[in-house]
């Protein structure tokens, strides 16, 4: 038989399902993927619920039908209304926002509709891992530059060395999962100027943008000159405990947005119709459960450094998303380190490894994962104190 695609093949199974399908096995707490053990509000999946039960009665086009390619224009516009409203950006709801399958297929079409084969990106190492399998499909050389720990800053001469004429895009994660780190305006503003000097893009992947704790969120789009060469991504679900809905987007200049519609439109067409009726209305009525949203991260992100830290783990303290990650007493290695952690603690994590490319730093961290109930994080720590 002719040989199958030769990139596809060489993808692995995620760190992700690995660890989880290890901690069911041995029933450990599982502290490792990130998602919530918990379900979004009541209130949105009611209005799901709802739009599912009106299907086509009365005539209007069905909920239960395709939505229309770009995303439904309620949606679209709750989206723009929301840039405005939180961060005085403007994008046009009828040319500047695709709605796609989370933000994970907001990064693929966005790959995919401005690299061309041989083209060269910047990722900062660790990364979230899509990003790393859209860009290889898209024929990118990826070019990692290392954010190091502590404080997971990177050094601006590495940066530098990694830019050529070839240099299409870097990919900013921000606030950044696995580190929790947010970005400085320093660091926007330097990478800003390499951006104009060398002009190349900047894909902005800000799902954790809700969670943010001693700071809120700038996206990078609100940096000087930056709107005008920045795809701003993101999505519902971290914001709101609804992860398995997949409803995300792409922001950015029409020219842009044309042709990363132009990718959705022959991967996936559209995004769950009834989905996206609640989630515009979601997004038009979310300030008060924004506060509880916050403040429950907050208790929770408290709860698992403080006992982590009376547990003797070094840990990093995170200023965003709902990761926190520990550095490992000198000597030991994260695969094996987790992989201890779920048999003999009942608690699996991530060995960060598997998030970078070029440095061996990953293996002297884990990531929890503190998306969960209260309960389980109690639990967790329990465990991991005995
Ligand atoms: C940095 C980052 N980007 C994108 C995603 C995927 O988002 P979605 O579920 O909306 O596809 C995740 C999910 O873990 C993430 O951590």
């Amino acid at each position: 038989m002719k040989p199958l695609n030769h990139t596809v093949t060489e993808f692995k199974e995620s760190i992700f399902s690995t660890m989880t399908k290890l901690a069911i096995d041995h029933e450990a707490i599982n502290l490792s993927q990130g998602f919530p053990d918990f379900d979004g509000p009541q209130w949105i999946i009611d209005l799901a619920k709802n739009a599912m039960d009106q299907g086509n009665k009365l005539g209007y086009v069905g909920k239960n039908q395709y939505a229309p390619s770009s995303g439904i224009l309620p949606l679209r516009e709750a989206i723009s209304k929301n840039y405005k409203r939180f961060y005085n950006l403007d994008f046009d709801p009828a040319s500047e926002i695709v709605v796609t399958n989370g933000a994970t297929e907001a990064i693929f079409c966005a790959c995919m509709a401005l690299i061309n084969p041989g083209d060269e990106v910047i990722v900062f190492e660790p990364f979230y891992d899509s990003y790393l399998a859209s860009l290889q499909m898209a024929g990118a050389r990826v070019v990692p530059v290392t954010l190091k720990a502590p404080n997971f800053s990177f050094d601006s001469e590495e940066l530098i060395a990694a830019i050529n004429p070839k240099t299409k895009m870097v990919i900013l994660n921000n606030p950044h999962n696995p580190t929790g780190k947010i970005f400085s305006s320093e660091e926007i503003k330097s990478i800003a100027e390499l951006a104009r000097k060398f002009d190349f893009y900047i894909l902005s992947d800000e799902v954790y943008e809700f969670l943010t704790y001693e700071t809120s969120h700038t996206p990078t789009a609100c940096f000087e000159d930056l709107a005008n060469r920045t795809i701003t991504i993101s999505s519902t679900g971290k914001t709101f405990g609804l992860t398995g809905w997949k409803i995300g987007w792409a922001c950015g200049p029409k020219e842009i947005i044309k042709a990363i519609h132009n990718v959705h439109q022959f991967t996936t067409f559209c995004v769950a119709h009834p989905l996206q009726v609640a989630m515009a209305e979601a997004l038009n009525n979310m300030d008060q459960y924004l506060i509880e949203f916050k403040a429950d991260y907050l208790k929770k992100r408290n709860t698992l450094v403080k006992g982590l830290k009376e547990c003797g783990f070094n840990i990093l303290n995170p200023q965003g998303t709902y990761f926190a990650m520990a550095l490992l007493p000198e000597g030991e290695n994260d695969v094996d380190y987790c992989k201890r952690l779920i048999v003999e603690k009942k608690v699996a994590t991530i060995p960060t490894s598997a998030f970078y490319l070029k440095s061996n730093e990953g293996s002297k961290m884990i990531r929890f994962c503190f998306a969960k109930k209260d309960e389980t994080l109690k639990n967790a720590i329990k465990n991991l104190t005995l």
